[in-house]
């Protein structure tokens, strides 16, 4: 898992070219993704920003093989997702790729141990002694060693969100998908999750993209995108919540609705 810097800095997790959406036809046709290309790189922490419908949601979900292109191309490590069957597109999304939503999705009969077990049960993925030791150190990253029989209905939301980041690197997958993982939750229990996710990337060597429309949320990333109108409009390194603020003005003040 110790990867050298050099190569690190180079490895692609996930990325689109000339990425175009569009929902529904004729008048009511929707540009929700007008020509992206971006890449998101490994072992990196980025962020996607930009107003309210100006496609970070679709840009994600395309990314993330949930949802088609209309034209252009998504990648997942050098696989063109639109080459994969349905049944290898599944075994993907499984095998590579962790999710977080906003609304924790978790499985309420499970315990908190069967919830973030689930994917690697579903693989098959027992057996190994390292995947057990990983599952154990996420555990204790994600503070719920005193939850792990509980169910989630006994947790509280910003618990229930920290399962779900446990379930989504669970099998340890080569990028992690966050769309607005802190919508739900307090200052406080967002703080936490937001915590979770950078020291994942930068203790444990993880990838990860979260969509978010908060500036402090997105001040956890190495990196930010922009979006604006489906179209790429800004990067920027070393992201503070006071120059991704501004950042945002700039399209409010274009006349973009303020997400
Ligand atoms: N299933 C759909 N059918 C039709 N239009 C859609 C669909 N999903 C999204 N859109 C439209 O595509 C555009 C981009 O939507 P998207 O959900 O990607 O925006 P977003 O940046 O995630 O916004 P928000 O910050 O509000 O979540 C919007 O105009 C939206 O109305
Ligand atoms: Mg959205």
């Amino acid at each position: 898992m110790s990867t050298a810097t050099a190569t690190k800095a180079t490895r692609t997790a996930a990325r689109v070219a000339d990425a175009v959406k569009v929902y529904g036809s004729g008048d009511t046709a929707v540009r929700a993704l007008d020509g992206v290309s971006v890449t998101f790189r490994a072992g990196r922490f980025t962020a996607i920003m930009g107003p309210s419908g100006s496609g970070k949601s679709t840009l994600m979900h395309c990314a993330a093989g949930l949802d088609t292109l209309t034209s252009g191309a998504a990648f997942i490590g050098d696989t063109e997702l639109s080459s994969l069957d349905d049944r290898r597109l599944t075994l993907l999304r499984r095998d590579r790729i962790g999710f977080v939503f906003q609304a924790f999705n978790l499985v309420p009969t499970l315990t908190v141990a069967e919830n973030i077990t689930l994917p690697m049960d579903l693989a098959g993925g027992w057996g190994d002694a390292s995947a057990q030791e990983w599952i154990d150190a996420l555990v204790d990253v994600v503070g719920l060693r005193d939850r792990l029989h509980h169910r989630p209905s006994e947790l509280s939301g910003g618990q229930q969100q920290r399962v779900a980041v446990a379930r989504a690197f669970a099998g340890q997958p080569d990028v992690v998908f966050a769309d607005e993982p802190t919508g739900n939750l307090d200052s406080r229990s967002g703080e936490e999750v937001l915590n979770l996710l950078g020291r994942a990337v930068r203790q444990m060597d993880r990838t990860v993209v979260m969509v978010t429309h908060d500036p402090v949320a997105a001040a956890h990333a190495d990196e930010v995108v922009f979006l604006a109108d489906g179209r790429l409009v800004d990067r920027m390194e070393a992201p503070t919540a006071d120059k991704v603020l501004d950042r945002m003005k700039a399209f409010d003040s274009k006349g973009a609705p303020p997400s």
